[in-house]
């Protein structure tokens, strides 16, 4: 492989020809900011549009400076990342930037996350030179049931609309207009909802600001625990009792169900079950699905669809609806875990409990928001009354657990109530990406040879997943 020779920062450094300074420095363990810089190596995907200048380096000898992320180390490259040069001139980009940002960080739903903020504290910047009581840009709110649009807060680094339109091939998002006024928005300046956006919630994951956030829910779910006439149900997804622990100063991916379980009970909870228990109700649904379309395909069925894809995922089946409308037979007819939870709860357990389906309240904590668009789906109601009331995700849970005055740390572990807190290992591994397919294949290998499936047999089904240290942010 042919190298190149550079020092950054008087450090020597070797790298492959055509690495950015931007890599060659990270290898050195030179972190040089960067705002409309995204990488996600595990999707193959590298986003540089080059347009923000944050991460700007000196070269000595060049007129000027130049962007760390698109620029390519050269033979003999001196680069100086914190020049007084480089600094002012950072600075400078990231002033020019919150010159024209609301400066409502104290409420914004993104402080604490924010990149943006997160330069502005690392660069010490105190005072904002703009021009005085110059107006800053506004745009039209715009709100869905899963995300919430704040553009006065876009900083067009447009990670949103590469995600949506290279990763989740949805293509709602694009860059508008020109100038001050330009941002990303879904056609003609659409309503999300009236878009093809399918909640999936991506483009919030890698946005850098509180330009795209997640809605809320958090005081409804406190109205409903605060009123006596209502028995309030929880049920936890597999992924959250493995991302909730980072909240409350875990390393990153720590198991902290017993906390979690006891947690919730302290904030009055009624009962607290397990997703994992749909779970295994889901795969067997889907397992069974999928014996069957094979045994009807291996009789001669020429009507019969396959492959069989999952419908566990809301943003998929909405993905679907709106881009293959003739192909709705392939996903699944199975319910998610979330609503066949919610299903059984307001019937099954709330005939064994005496509760009318109305006084019951259900809540969900899921690491996905077009769970929020979910339950909020005609399909899932009775006379407009739905299966699941409310969707948060770990981190509004998080927030629930510090305004009850929970100390996480210092709880003794609980187990889930039954009988739906009990699951096998199927219900399980849905946290994990392939995980379901996994489980359903599994299952449908099982019930028609009646023999236990080797561990390794179906490990092809799994994906690669995200990089959850960096993208795991619901
Ligand atoms: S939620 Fe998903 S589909 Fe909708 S705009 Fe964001 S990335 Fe695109
Ligand atoms: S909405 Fe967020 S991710 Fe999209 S361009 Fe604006 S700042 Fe970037
Ligand atoms: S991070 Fe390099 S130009 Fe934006």
């Amino acid at each position: 492989m042919e190298t190149v020779k550079l020092t950054i920062d008087n450090k020597h450094v070797e790298v492959p020809k055509g690495t950015t300074i931007l890599q060659a420095a990270k290898q050195a363990g030179i972190n040089i900011p960067s705002l409309c810089y995204m990488n996600l190596p595990h999707l193959a995907q590298e986003h540089k549009p080059g347009s923000c200048r944050v991460c700007v380096v000196e070269i000595p000898g060049k007129k000027t400076l130049v962007p760390a992320c698109v620029t390519k180390c050269t033979d003999g490259m001196e680069v100086l990342s914190h020049s007084l040069r480089a600094i002012n001139a950072r600075r400078t980009v990231v002033e020019l930037l919150l010159s024209d940002h609301p400066k409502d960080c104290l409420i914004c739903p993104s402080s604490g996350n924010c990149e943006l903020q997160k330069l502005s504290i690392n660069m010490g910047i105190r005072e904002i030179n703009s021009v005085e009581n110059a107006a800053i840009s506004t745009y039209r709110k715009d709100s869905s049931p899963s995300l919430l649009r704040n553009m006065d807060k876009c900083v067009m680094c447009r990670s949103c609309e590469t995600i949506c339109n290279e990763i989740q091939t949805v293509g709602a998002l694009s860059a508008v207009n020109r100038g001050f006024m330009s941002v990303v928005a879904p056609a003609f300046e659409q309503d999300l909802t009236d878009s093809p956006c399918t909640f999936c919630g991506q483009c919030v994951a890698v946005c850098p600001t509180g330009a795209l956030t997640a809605v809320d829910n958090t005081f409804h779910v406190i109205r409903a625990l605060a009123d006596p006439t209502k028995t309030v149900l929880i049920q936890t997804a597999p992924a959250v009792r493995a991302a909730l622990g980072e909240e409350f100063g875990y390393t990153p991916g720590t198991l902290v169900t017993g906390k979690m379980v006891a947690a919730l009970r302290a904030l009055g909870f009624d009962k607290v079950f397990d997703t994992d228990f749909a779970a295994d109700l889901t795969i067997m649904e889907e397992g069974t699905e999928l014996l069957n379309r094979i045994s009807r395909h291996l009789s001669g069925d020429k009507s019969v669809r396959l492959p069989i894809l999952t419908s566990c995922c809301p943003a998929w089946v909405n993905f679907f609806e709106t881009n293959y409308s003739d192909m709705l037979d392939v996903p699944s007819t199975a319910r998610s875990p979330q609503q066949m939870f919610g299903s059984i709860a307001k019937t099954y357990l709330a005939e064994k409990m005496g509760i009318k389906r109305e006084n019951m309240v259900v809540v969900s904590v899921m690491p996905c928001l077009a769970k929020k668009y979910e339950c909020q789906r005609e399909e899932f109601k009775v006379d407009g009354n739905p299966d699941v009331d409310y969707s948060i995700t770990t981190r509004e849970l998080a927030h629930l657990i510090r305004m009850g005055n929970v100390d996480f740390k210092s709880l003794k572990d609980e187990d889930f109530d039954r009988p739906m807190g009990e699951s096998t290992g199927a219900g399980v591994i849905f946290g994990a990406t392939g995980g379901v397919i996994e489980a359903a294949t599994r299952t449908a290998y099982e019930l028609f040879t009646g023999k236990k499936t080797g561990k390794s047999r179906f490990l092809r089904t799994k994906g690669n997943g995200w990089d959850q240290n960096r993208y795991y942010r619901f």
